[in-house]
Formats: structure tokens, C-alpha cells, sequence
């Protein structure tokens, strides 16, 4: 893999030198790394021999380049249960999805109900309107290892709420969130249901018929093993938002309003190709592998993990510390050391790629008992094996010594 050469910079040689830039890579749900080489290929391919545009011109360039963005819709589809594919829109991210769904359906003197163990993603849109369009947003507190309790959801119902926002987990302990519940209450109240599935989209299986989800934004470059830039927002039929943006669709150009239909509604301007042409490729590659089994391997890898980091004295860990109950995101501090030191170390002198502090979720480190400091965030992803636990195990052991 010529892309992955080793940086002489950042690469030491020592017993566990790999054929990438950081040897022991941990930090998947900050972004995944590495990525199948098939999303490579499709992307190498986009740009070499396509590189047209989508949707616009009539070329055989632009045929390949709607085919391409069209394989890769009806691949999230099924990945998603999603009848229709074109209730799936392209996003830069998980970030523009949730904002294109939260403010683009809320209104003055609405009311949110969301949780507290939400991305900043979630909970700055919803403080922006709370400020400036008069909203209210109810926010329900999970326990200290991010439960939540179902009966606190009902309790917040007034007839103005308008709208649910969950994260199917937690991106800073992993806890995972009763989102078939919580969706059967905002169905019994007639209440829209938006979800966060940055976290567990290509790890957890989900499906938004079945689980009657309004709303489902995700990143493409996470769990889906997809490029940087690329995420999606699912729209159940019937439901109208108001666009993020306007422009150029390559559709009903004859009118200077935005079209009704999906995905043009909320597809504006050129899109991101290449991004697009990846994530189609790394979606193929989940599904060839299946979601649930790619859960059960990153379900063992996190129990081996937290089997073995409770054995160590001075490790705190945060979170259920239930495989069952969890992703594979993993939360720990060392007793009597700031995160960020750990994290320094691990990096300088083991090169393993952690993340520390507060993970844009500040809300969520409030829950926990550990705001403003943070916590070490380890998060496993697909390519990640046992040999990598047990380095990072004697790691944190040598830190700790
Ligand atoms: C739960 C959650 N929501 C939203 C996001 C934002 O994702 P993106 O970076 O794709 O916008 C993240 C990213 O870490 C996340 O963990």
C-alpha cells in the first residue's frame, strides 16, 4: 500500500513497526484507519478515469459518475433497511446531516427532548435555535455510565415537543441507547424521532423501517470504513425540512426554486465524487462481510480490552464495561494523571493513537463525573486485533510503573 509508506519522521523502528504512519491505531471513532484497499481502488478509479460530474451532463463520463453515486445510494439503502433510496441524502458528514434535520425542522416555540450524552453535533445546532429561534431543549440525564431511563423521555412530553434526538451510543464510553423504545414513544406521541448513528453505523445493525426512525444521520468515513467528507441523512417519507442549502441540482433547471423531490431537495451544488465513489465501495465491502459479524469481532476485541484493563490497579474505566452493552469505545484515566499526559506518552514513546479530553461531548463527560479533564479514549475499530490490546496493555502498565 504505496499511500501508507512509512513516514521517516513519524516512524520509529521497533518491534511492532507496521507499514503505516502510526503503528497501533485507536482512535476509531474519531475516524477509522485504515481503510480496505477496495475504497482505494474506487476512489483511484473516480479520479483517473471518470472525474465528470454527477447528474448534470449526458457524457458517458457523467453516465459512470451518476452510476457510481447511484450504486452507492441504494448500497446505504440496504445497509439501512431504507425502502427508497432516494431518501438518502449525501452529507459532508454525520455533522451536516444532523444540522440539516434539526434546523430545518424546528420552529419557534417548539420544544426538543434530547439526552445527555449527545456529540456537540447534536447539541450546538439545538443551543443555536434555543437562542435564537426560540426553542426549548429538555435534556434528559443519562445515569454515570449513560443509561437512560425510558420513563424520563415520557416525563418530558408537553404538546409542544416536536422533536426526539438520541445517539444509538455514546462516543465517549460507548454505552449504547434503547433507540427501538425510545422511537416507539415518539411514535406513540406522534413526536418526530431524529438519530445519531455516527457511532454505530456499519458496526451495529440497524433498520429504519422496522425501528420506524424519521431520521438518520451518520458519518461514511467511521464505522462505514469510508473517506473523510463523506456522511448521510436519511428522510422518511412525508417528512418536509427546510434545506441547509440551495442551489444547482442538474434538475428542474428551467425553475429558480429548489426542487421538491429527493435527493435533489437536499443536494445541492457538486458533490463529492470521490467521496461518494469510496464510501459506495466500503459499504459494499460491510455487506459482503456482514454488519453483524463485524460486530461480533469488535464485540470480543472490546471485552478482551476491558477483561484485561480491569486487572490493572490504577486504571479507572468508564462506561457499562459490558461488551453487550456497549461499542467498542473504551474510556479509561490513570489514577493521579491527567488524560492528556497518558495519551502524550503513548504516543511519543509506544506509538499508539489515542484520543484524549472531552471528544466534543461535553455534556456527555458532565454525565460521567469527568468534565472538564476528560478521559482517555480508546476505540477499537474492524482491522484491530488482540496483538494490539496486549501492546497497548503493556503500555499502560509501563506508564503506570
Ligand atoms: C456521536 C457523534 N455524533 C456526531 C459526530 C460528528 O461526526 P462527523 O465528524 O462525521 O460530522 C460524531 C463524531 O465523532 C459523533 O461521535
Amino acid at each position: 500500500m504505496l499511500l501508507y509508506a512509512k513516514s521517516p519522521i513519524l516512524h520509529s523502528k521497533n518491534e511492532f513497526e507496521r507499514n503505516y504512519i502510526m503503528s497501533i491505531y485507536l482512535d476509531n471513532a474519531a475516524t477509522s484507519y485504515p481503510k480496505p484497499d477496495c475504497v482505494l481502488e474506487a476512489m483511484s478509479y473516480y479520479f483517473k478515469d471518470i472525474g465528470a460530474n454527477s447528474g448534470r451532463s449526458a457524457h458517458k463520463q457523467a453516465q459512470e459518475a451518476s452510476r457510481l453515486v447511484f450504486e452507492a445510494r441504494e448500497g446505504i439503502a440496504k445497509l439501512i433497511g431504507a425502502k427508497d433510496s432516494s431518501r438518502i441524502i449525501f452529507t459532508s458528514n454525520a455533522t451536516e446531516g444532523l444540522n440539516t434535520a434539526i434546523l430545518g425542522s424546528l420552529e419557534k416555540g417548539n420544544r426538543v427532548i434530547t439526552t445527555s450524552m449527545e456529540h456537540n453535533s447534536v447539541m450546538r445546532p439545538l443551543r443555536f435555535l434555543e437562542k435564537n429561534r426560540g426553542i426549548k431543549v429538555d435534556v434528559i440525564k443519562c445515569s454515570e455510565k449513560g443509561i437512560l431511563n425510558l420513563d424520563d423521555i415520557k416525563k418530558k412530553i408537553t404538546k409542544d415537543t416536536k422533536l426526539i434526538v438520541a445517539t444509538t451510543a455514546s462516543n465517549v464510553v460507548g454505552t449504547l441507547l434503547p433507540i427501538q423504545n425510545i422511537a416507539r414513544i415518539a411514535k406513540e406521541y406522534n413526536i418526530l424521532f431524529l438519530v445519531d448513528a455516527a457511532q454505530t453505523i456499519g458496526s451495529i445493525p440497524i433498520d429504519v423501517e422496522e425501528s420506524q426512525i424519521d431520521m438518520l444521520a451518520f458519518s461514511g468515513h467511521k464505522g462505514l470504513l469510508g473517506p473523510q467528507g463523506t456522511g448521510c441523512l436519511y428522510i422518511k417519507e412525508d417528512i418536509k425540512l427546510t434545506p441547509l442549502k440551495f442551489g444547482g441540482t442538474g434538475s428542474k433547471s428551467e425553475f429558480e426554486t429548489q426542487p421538491d423531490f429527493l435527493p435533489d431537495k437536499y443536494e445541492s451544488g457538486t458533490p463529492n465524487l470521490i467521496g461518494i465513489t469510496g464510501l459506495g465501495a466500503s459499504v459494499k465491502f460491510i455487506l459482503d462481510k456482514g454488519v453483524e459479524n463485524i460486530r461480533e469481532k469488535e464485540k470480543k476485541l472490546t471485552e478482551y480490552l476491558l477483561q484485561e484493563l480491569q486487572k490493572i490497579k490504577k486504571v479507572i474505566i468508564y462506561g457499562t464495561q459490558d461488551s453487550q452493552k456497549q461499542t467498542a469505545v473504551v474510556s479509561i484515566n490513570i489514577k493521579d494523571m491527567e488524560s492528556s499526559d497518558v495519551g502524550d506518552i503513548l504516543d511519543r514513546d509506544y506509538e499508539i493513537g489515542v484520543r484524549c479530553g472531552l471528544h466534543c461531548a461535553p455534556i456527555a463527560h458532565q454525565t460521567i463525573g469527568t468534565f472538564p479533564s476528560g478521559t482517555v479514549r480508546i476505540s477499537l475499530g474492524y482491522f484491530n486485533t488482540e496483538a494490539d490490546i496486549d501492546y497497548l496493555l503493556r503500555a499502560i502498565r509501563k506508564i503506570i510503573q
